[in-house]
């Protein structure tokens, strides 16, 4: 090829994936699969390294990060960042109504827009090319975030289109998708850590990271309601965000009725009560809805407060609250120690379940509030998964109350607790001698994604605890058939099923038993990550601090909880033990010689549910083979493995594109 022809090789796989992420991220509809999207993307990335000078500035390539920011900068906003006044009554709007109307003679149209629950950023964009992104800051100065920004999908870095403005700027709202919040907590859970209890906070946290390639994995999206800028080439507030969606920005659209027109109240009001009611469905936070005067002249007629545009208001849904009576605290010991107060409260219904139960976090929390037992409490359902307390009627409180004495010792073995510094909540340090830390530590190393025990399960473990049958993950593997053929309930085939499940367990692979054997902070992929960089156990217990750190994606938390683990003699007793009864403590032949070739050059797509594999080990055969797996179906599509229950939408697309589709024994009898 010659130069001239890389150059426009560059710029063609760059339109294209920038067309491809635009359709993904912002349309939602997918035209790519993620296989091939990754291919392209691979492929510029080499030709942009072999002729850097032909790489675009707004290259896809850049939404992967790598960019470290030391501190971040503080920038001036160029108009000053607002907040909306509130409203909370059908009677405040038609007050705000009110108010504006003294001060405009034309009829009024007004936009109704969802009130986002995240982060509010500007970004400014100079001839077509993502400039600069702040944080709001204080509204007048706020936060140099663009390596971040730059690394979200459904913000464009250069913009489609030549109609756009040489310079202006757009703001938005950054959040989680609930969905990608759930899975980030589950990640979190599985990895022994806390749980984020709020998807803007967390959100917040995610911007203000230092490392942006973190940042690009973490999947945080955007809505924009609002553009900025001298002589902008349209009148209403509305073509605003219909011309800012054909440049690329994720805007509300009139389809999904995000965003609606209205000229009475009373419109406004039904868009309010519909949302109100299915805000739940919705894929993000919402807190509110925002009500904005469409018509730009009459905006400027209406003009300004301090602090709040006087042509917009925010309508602010309730967060649901109640009194209640606080019956109880009790304290919950988790499978990592760390020790989780618990409300317990007379039953009150709240958003339409019945609690009875809530989190108190963690005993600066108690202090804080000063809650104490008998005290008539409010609860709260906001942005949080779990609902909290939110305060305290004091002039309800008993006069002989006594502030709440947070426990010394562990509830359950009554060692006594530590915190550390910068630990939020308190820790049973008895990892082996602690009941639920023990079984807590047992039902994870049986669970689905690391032993996969077939026949035990969480009641079981329980039961072979307080029978003294198994007092660690090692005494699982000393069970005999006549033990549990003794215990009550158990008859043959289950007792039968517990001990073939065990000797089936003696294959799974390394890196799945490395997840099991849980260390904090190691969670599925970490321990993947460790099993295929030192590829047996005694490499990883033998690494120092440099050692483990130098390895892919492992930082300094990770490898200080690696460290600690190992340097107890219990885990490395543990360890051994198992290592005795034929467990797999290092990559297996296949793995090192990097399994066969088999599969090489073939896309898989699998769908359904199998009997002879889980999911993940039919993906995992994949790949160990040398194949590729898709997540979604595309004319390059080798084979589409199917078990039970395919999606009918994954079945008419294989059918369109002519895949063929191929059931597990199908399956192996390829790979033999
Ligand atoms: S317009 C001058 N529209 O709510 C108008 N703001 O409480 C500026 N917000 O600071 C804001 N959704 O961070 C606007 N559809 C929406 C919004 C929205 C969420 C946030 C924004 C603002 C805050 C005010």
């Amino acid at each position: 090829m010659t130069k001239e022809a890389k150059r426009l090789k560059i710029e063609e796989i760059s339109n294209q994936l920038r067309t491809h992420n635009h359709n993904y991220y912002v349309l939602s509809e997918s035209t790519i699969s993620d296989y091939d999207f990754d291919m392209l993307l691979e492929e510029l990335q080499k030709l942009e390294e072999q002729f850097p000078e032909f790489a675009f500035e707004a290259s896809p390539t850049k939404r992967v990060g790598g960019e470290i920011t030391k501190n971040f900068k503080t920038v001036k906003h160029k108009s000053r960042m607002l907040s909306l006044g509130n409203s909370y009554s059908k009677e405040d709007i038609e007050a705000f109504e009110t108010r504006i109307k003294k001060l405009v003679e034309n009829e009024l149209e007004y936009i109704c827009e969802l009130k986002y629950d995240g982060v509010a950023i500007g970004i400014t964009y100079k001839k077509g090319k993502l400039f600069q992104a702040l944080t709001r800051g204080d509204g007048v100065q706020g936060d140099d975030i663009t390596a971040n920004v730059k690394t979200i999908r459904s913000i464009p870095l250069q913009l489609k289109g030549d109609d756009y403005p040489d310079e202006f700027e757009i703001r938005g709202e950054l959040f989680y998708p609930k969905d990608v919040f759930e899975n980030l907590n589950k990640e979190r859970e599985e990895a022994g850590e806390d749980l984020y209890a709020n998807a803007r906070n967390s959100a917040s946290g995610t911007l203000k990271m230092l490392d942006s390639r973190i940042v690009a994995k973490r999947k945080l999206d955007c809505y924009l309601y609002f553009v900025l800028g001298d002589n902008l080439p349209f009148k209403t507030h509305y073509d605003s965000i219909k011309k800012a969606g054909q440049w690329g920005f994720k805007v509300p659209t009139e389809k999904h009725q995000l965003i609606k027109k209205c000229t009475t109240i009373d419109e406004v009001f039904d868009f309010i009560t519909y949302w109100a009611k299915e805000r739940g469905n919705l894929n993000f936070e919402i807190d509110g809805i925002v009500i904005k005067v469409n018509d730009y002249a009459r905006q400027e007629e209406i003009g300004f407060t301090a602090k709040t545009p006087k042509w917009a208001i925010a309508y602010k849904f309730k967060a649901e609250k109640v009194a209640t009576k606080l019956l109880e605290i009790t304290y919950q010991v988790g499978r990592t120690g760390a020790i989780t107060p618990v409300a317990n409260l007379e039953p009150v219904l709240l958003a339409g379940t019945t609690i009875r139960r809530a989190s108190l976090h963690n005993a600066d929390q108690i202090e804080k509030l000063d809650i104490r037992v008998n005290d008539t409490v409010f609860v709260e359902k906001g942005g949080e998964i779990i609902p909290k307390i939110v305060g305290v009627e004091l002039t309800q409180r008993d006069m002989f109350s006594v502030p709440t004495d947070y426990i010394k010792v562990c509830p359950k073995c009554e060692t006594a607790l530590v915190r550390k510094e910068g630990d939020a909540k308190h820790f049973c340090p008895n990892e082996w001698g602690c009941a639920p830390q023990i079984s807590g530590k047992m039902q994870h190393f049986i669970s689905r994604k690391a032993m996969n025990i077939d026949g035990l399960g969480e009641e079981t473990i329980d039961l072979l605890y307080e029978q003294d049958l198994a007092k660690n993950i090692a005494d699982l593997y000393e069970l005999t058939f006549d033990q549990l053929f003794e215990l009550e309930s158990f008859k043959e085939k289950k007792s039968k099923n517990i001990i073939e499940g065990l000797i089936t367990s003696k294959q799974i692979p390394f890196e799945r038993v490395l997840y099991g054997i849980g260390i904090r902070f190691v969670g599925e992929t970490v321990a993947k990550k460790l099993a295929k960089q030192f590829k047996n156990i005694d490499n990883i217990i033998n690494a120092s601090l440099e050692e483990l750190v130098s390895a892919d994606e492992i930082g300094d938390k990770i490898a200080e909880s690696i460290l600690q683990f190992f340097s107890t003699e219990s885990n490395v007793e543990l360890i051994n033990n198992l290592k005795a009864h034929g467990l797999q403590f290092e990559l297996s032949e296949d793995q090192l010689a990097n399994s066969t070739t088999k599969l090489e050059g073939f896309i898989f797509v699998v769908s359904g549910v199998f009997s002879k594999f889980s999911r993940d080990e039919l993906k995992n055969l994949i790949e160990q083979n040398g194949g590729k797996v898709s997540g979604s179906i595309s004319k390059k599509t080798s084979y589409i493995v199917a078990g039970e229950n395919m999606g009918p939408s994954k079945l008419a697309k294989a059918e369109k594109l002519e895949v063929s589709i191929i059931n597990e024994d199908q399956f192996l009898d390829i790979l033999s």
